[in-house]
């Protein structure tokens, strides 16, 4: 049976779309429009088999809900996955199918790049529906949502740096960057520009060789980054990186950086919290990238907007450490029940694309 193990963990929608002829296979899941229309990523991936896919569309849609709102969007939390067939005979073909779904869905999903897709496929989406934003052409593109992404963590980063140093800036600390891509690389950019001393590993060695000359870094092997001495760890590459094998070699008291699912389960951030260190949840600090997203859902391109929404996560991410400082230190737990209370607040009414009956 193809849903015996799977939760649909209070899914508004779940949509299963088939198109012969372009071999399209898509699952659509509207996890809660309770704060406005679902928006969140389409990725795609070569899964194993169904249930792997539904799983992860699940999961994620529900981790989108949360982002939203924990980022003050009147947005609700959707996502979609692809099953990446064998060969992909004809793109463009493929994601007008997609977009075709998605249009059926009258502006009840909005979707967006994720793992897998590039611009191209979003314009190809936009050729089927305007439920579509990640777009690098067009009156309210929002582009490469990087760089946003970036501001963002940095910003709740000096906000875990007055709580625990007390100062403005970094000097004097060391920061370990694991991950010198679209965002690592603007974060540890920003991190130089601000004082600190970086470590850093990735993968590509001409990006590490870059940040020696440009950044003044030290380069770190990718297996030792995480047990280096160190103020600031800044996961900015994978998932799962703080699990219970990591964490008793962890020496930085913060952990701030933009890679999504940081943790392997909530047992780590408990973990975290019994061991000392002051864990920024990922799904509050690397918003910015849905903001920027969002900034061209909502047609709210001023820059004004956008700063106001990223000082908002500072906002944010102060009273999640207060309120895991009032209680067992556990901010992961802080945040989920912050995002919880403004879901359960928030209403579609106040959403400026509220979705007809
Ligand atoms: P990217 O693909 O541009 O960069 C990832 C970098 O990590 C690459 O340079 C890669 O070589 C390196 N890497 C991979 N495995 C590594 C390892 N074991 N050790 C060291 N380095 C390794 O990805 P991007 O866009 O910079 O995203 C980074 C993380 O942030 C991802 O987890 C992504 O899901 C998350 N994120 C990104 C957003 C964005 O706006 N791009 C928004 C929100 C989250």
């Amino acid at each position: 049976m193809l849903f015996e193990h799977v939760s649909f963990a209070g899914h508004e929608r779940v949509v299963h779309a088939i198109d012969k002829t372009s071999g399209l296979q898509a699952i659509i899941a509207v996890h809660s429009t309770a704060l406005g229309p679902a928006a969140g990523g389409c990725r795609l991936w070569r899964y194993e088999c169904e249930v792997d896919a539904l799983t992860d569309v699940l999961r994620l849609s529900h981790g989108m809900t949360y982002k939203n709102a924990i980022a003050s969007l009147p947005l609700g939390g959707g996502k979609c996955v692809v099953l990446a067939p064998e060969e992909i005979a004809d793109r463009p073909a493929l994601f007008n199918a997609l977009g075709r779904a998605i249009q059926d869905l009258s502006g009840l999903y909005w979707t967006a790049e994720d793992v897998g897709v590039s611009p191209a496929d979003m314009a190809a989406i936009a050729s089927a529906t305007s439920f579509v934003a990640g777009l690098d052409q067009g009156e309210h593109a929002s582009g490469d949502p990087s760089p946003v992404t970036a501001r963002g963590v940095f910003t709740c980063m000096l906000a875990g740096v007055r709580r625990l140093w007390g100062q403005e800036d970094l000097s004097g600390l060391t920061a370990g960057v694991q991950g010198l891509g679209h965002v690592g690389w603007a974060l540890a950019e920003l991190a130089h520009r601000a004082g600190a001393r970086l470590l850093v590993s990735d993968l590509d060695a001409a990006r590490c060789q870059a940040a020696v000359e440009r950044l003044s870094a030290e380069v770190v092997a990718p297996e030792a980054i995480v047990a280096q001495p160190m103020d600031i760890f800044v996961p900015c590459a994978l998932g799962g990186v703080l699990n219970q094998a990591s964490i008793p070699n962890l020496k930085a008291r913060l952990i701030c950086g933009a890679a999504n699912n940081q943790l392997a389960d909530l047992s780590a951030a408990e973990a975290l919290a019994k061991a000392g260190h002051l864990y920024l949840p990922d799904f509050v600090v690397n918003a910015g990238g849905i903001i920027n997203v969002a900034s061209e859902i909502l047609e709210r391109r001023e820059p004004e907007w956008l700063e106001e929404k990223l000082a908002g996560l500072a906002t944010t991410i102060e009273r999640v450490m207060e309120q895991a400082a009032a209680g067992d230190g556990n901010t992961a737990r802080a945040a989920n029940a912050l995002a919880e209370a403004r879901i359960a607040a928030g209403s579609m009414e106040s959403s400026p694309l509220r979705l007809s009956a």
